[in-house]
């Protein structure tokens, strides 16, 4: 059985204060929910303060993204070792908006990704297709290619360890989400791109989760699919009643 884990991605958003008043409210709504991983993924800004008020909770902090090197002239990255160093212990590797915005490779997304496991970090490993690539038939080329990258590689123990986050590019931040049948169905083939991979055994352990304009009225639907393992919750993740709702239909 595969532990549903709902992350809300804060994305540039919240100050220090703001997102501590978000925790506080959050623990109080979700607090007992032990059966769903909940974590929540604020600025690099905020998660040692975040970190320390969860402290005692059951609720994860994870960070946005990382650089590959622990240490050196890069100016503006934060490692591995620093996001640990802050209380966190996962990290998103690999978002669309990093990839459309910011350059981020499959190939960088692979070194972030071994970084991320080798300094102790669950990685969140997004892959997903953009629009012209689900209307021209690609979604699944682009997808394998971008799993197959991403996890270049990793041994066993990495894996089952490792977190995939499908998000069509399309259903980020634009309120159309994926059909909860669209959204199985890629779930199955990186499941079974992970079998070729590894094993069959493997790949039903490893948690796939759906990112795309998860809300409260579709997130129990979409959980509902054998292959949908949890949700990657942009906005409607910034609201603590909202995100707790979301939290409350993955155990249904
Ligand atoms: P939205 O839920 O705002 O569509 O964002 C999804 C996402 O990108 C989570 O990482």
């Amino acid at each position: 059985m595969r532990r549903p884990i709902i992350a809300g991605n804060w994305k540039l958003n919240k100050t220090i204060d703001q997102a501590l008043d978000f925790v506080v409210e959050l623990q109080s709504l979700v607090d007992g929910t032990g059966d769903v991983e909940v974590v929540v993924a604020p600025a690099f800004t905020a998660l040692s303060a975040v970190a320390n008020a969860l402290n005692n909770s059951s609720i994860g902090v994870s960070a946005q993204d990382l650089y590959w090197e622990n240490s050196g002239a890069f100016t503006g990255e934060i490692s591995a070792e620093m996001i640990v160093d802050s209380g966190c212990s996962y990290v998103i590797v690999g978002h669309s908006e990093r990839r459309q915005f910011f350059g981020e490779t499959n190939q960088s997304v692979n070194q972030k990704v071994k970084a991320a496991l080798e300094g102790g970090l669950v990685p969140i490993v997004c892959v997903g297709e953009m629009l012209e690539d689900r209307e021209s038939g690609k979604t699944k080329k682009v997808v394998t290619n971008q799993l197959v990258d991403g996890i270049d590689g990793l041994s066993k123990t990495d894996i089952l360890r490792t977190i995939i986050a499908y998000e069509p590019v399309w259903a980020i931040g634009t309120g159309k989400t994926a059909s909860p049948d669209q959204a199985q169905e890629v779930h199955s083939l990186i499941r079974s791109v992970i079998a070729t991979s590894y094993s069959d055994q493997i790949a039903e352990s490893v948690r796939i989760q759906y990112g795309g304009s998860v809300n409260p009225s579709n997130a129990a639907e979409l959980l509902s699919k054998p292959d949908v393992d949890g949700a990657l919750v942009g906005g409607a993740s910034l609201d603590a009643d909202s995100f707790a709702e979301i939290v409350r239909a993955s155990h249904q």
